[in-house]
């Protein structure tokens, strides 16, 4: 199962000097149970963004065309083309969640089966937008209002979209 999981906010800003435009711990929390476990793939520029540290947990694989690419981690994969992604999924007993940036989103785009989509309801400052996406593919079967508190000072709705049969 390929599933793209991000936050945006209501212009669709995903990013800001290679980092979240945000402090939202409610949703790095949620990244974290829903990922637990699982695969995260991501691009070079947001591995690199988080410092070029792979999250716990999870297994983490790389994209990027530069083939002697070192992710200074022994068990972090580096992957070349997205293709290489779809192999390792067809044999992998863990879902697989496209975790970005921008051009990996748009990569997946036509092979994703879910899309865990935080909408934070406010604008920011930033550099870098969720690609354009054909939502008609989707169906949106749940919207959940994130927890709103002193740490957490915005509206923002947890969403799950699923490939229309
Ligand atoms: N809000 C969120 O949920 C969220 C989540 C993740 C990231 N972000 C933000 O997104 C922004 C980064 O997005 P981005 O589009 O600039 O960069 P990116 O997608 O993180 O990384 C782009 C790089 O990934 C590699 N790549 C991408 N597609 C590939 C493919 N099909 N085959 C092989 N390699 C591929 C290339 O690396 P090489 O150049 O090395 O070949 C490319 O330059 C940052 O601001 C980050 O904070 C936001």
């Amino acid at each position: 199962m390929l599933i793209a999981i991000w936050a945006q906010d209501e212009n669709g800003l995903i990013g800001k000097d290679y980092r979240l435009p945000w402090h939202l711990p409610e949703d790095l929390r949620r990244f974290k149970e829903v990922t637990q476990e699982n695969v995260l793939v991501m691009g070079r520029k947001t591995y690199e963004g988080m410092g070029k540290r792979p999250l716990l947990n999870r297994k983490t694989i790389v994209l990027t065309q530069n083939k002697q690419y070192d992710p200074g981690y022994e068990d972090v994969l580096v992957m070349n083309q997205a293709q290489e992604v779809l192999n390792y999924e067809k044999d992998a007993r863990e879902a697989i969640f496209i975790a970005g940036g921008s051009q990996v989103y748009k990569a997946f785009e036509p092979y994703l089966d879910k899309l865990f989509r935080t909408v934070i309801h406010h604008l920011f400052d930033g550099d870098a937008y969720f690609p354009t996406f054909d939502y008609t593919i989707f169906e949106k079967v749940e919207s959940k209002k994130g927890l709103r508190d002193a740490r957490n000072p915005y509206d923002y709705d947890f969403e799950t979209f699923v490939r229309r049969a």
